[in-house]
């Protein structure tokens, strides 16, 4: 396919046609990566939800020079040959995420010092790059009762910003989705409909693709902050349909507190896990230890963690591991 040029933020790359701005600043990486809070490359139909990928493009391509007369989502817009986009370079763009920034707070909780979502939310990353430290709300904030869907997941609708992953996961990763968006607006919430259960096999994945701690494990919740927990990667020959079995352990000593499927390094899971995985298989015994995964050293869970002595320590137990 043919490729075509784009300059984002001063930085030459070049793409096949039909990529999004987003991913052609993705595979340039680094800052210049605007934040994506909906979209989801693995989930087709995602994105064009949240806006916080807005950039400002300068030039629309070499044949059109003109600017785009408005700021414009990076993750639904495609790059033309020529394109010049201006991302972290361009204030309007640094004040309108953090105008969306303010709004998806709006009616967000301050839950962080009990969530269990801390440390891995994006939506906490955004506001500590992007949020006022006071809020200029003076309405009372929608609330809703936190409800236990099914026996594995629990949804906190306070939380949600209403970016549709989860509803995609049930749609394109399993057989029939169980749960919706119900109302508009102020109202719009996450509903089983009549508090139905989601029940099969990939449901366990809303959790991973959840970009807030709407939907958190109840099999892990406050057992642990995240970065106290010690991630290493691992695999067991699973076999369920569609299963990778590739997943990482979170552990504390020798116990493993959680098991989520692994993300890339625009935090997205490529590879889904199965419930199983997930929730049943907490001894590591049965999983083949493959060493510590890897944290990205802005985050926080990467505190306090050196990879060669926890490399040392689980490599003994991969002798007494037996995948099942
Ligand atoms: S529950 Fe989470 S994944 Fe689902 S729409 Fe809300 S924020 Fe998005
Ligand atoms: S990530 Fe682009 S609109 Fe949400």
């Amino acid at each position: 396919m043919a490729l075509i040029k784009v300059t984002i933020d001063g930085i030459e790359t070049q793409v096949e046609e039909g990529t999004s701005i987003l991913n052609a600043a993705r595979s340039i990486g680094g800052k210049i990566v605007p934040p994506a809070m909906c979209y989801y490359s693995s989930l087709k139909g995602s994105g064009g939800k949240c806006r916080t990928c807005l950039v400002k493009v300068t030039q629309g391509s070499e044949k059109d020079p003109r600017p785009m007369p408005k700021l414009v989502a990076s993750c639904s817009t495609n790059v033309m040959d020529g394109m010049v986009v201006e991302n972290t370079a361009s204030q309007d763009v640094i004040d309108a995420r953090k105008s969306i920034v303010e709004m998806l707070l709006v009616n967000h909780p301050l839950d962080c010092p009990v969530c269990d979502q801390a440390g891995e939310c994006s939506l906490q990353d955004l506001s500590y790059e992007h949020g006022l430290s006071t809020t200029r709300y003076e309405f009372e904030r929608r609330k809703f009762d936190p409800i236990d869907i099914g026996d594995h997941i629990k949804l906190h609708m306070n939380r949600c910003i209403l970016c549709y992953r989860c509803l995609m996961v049930g749609d394109q990763l399993t057989n029939e989705r169980e749960h919706g968006i119900i109302g508009r607006g102020d109202h719009a919430e996450i509903s089983t409909y009549l508090e139905k259960s989601v029940d099969n096999e990939f449901s366990g994945n809303v959790i991973d693709v959840c970009p807030v701690g709407a939907l958190t494990d109840r099999t892990f919740r406050f057992k642990s902050r995240v970065w106290f927990s010690k991630p290493l990667n691992a695999h067991r020959e699973c076999t369920t349909d569609k299963c990778s079995g590739k997943s990482v352990l979170w552990m504390s000593d020798n116990d493993v507190l959680r098991v989520t499927a692994r993300k890339d390094q625009n935090n997205e899971v490529k590879e889904f896990i199965c419930n199983t995985c997930r929730f049943d298989k907490k001894d590591v015994k049965d999983w083949v230890i493959e060493g510590p995964a890897h944290i990205s050293r802005d985050s926080v869970i990467s505190q306090n963690h050196y990879e060669l002595p926890i490399t040392h320590k689980y490599k003994a137990l991969e002798n007494t591991a037996k995948p099942q």
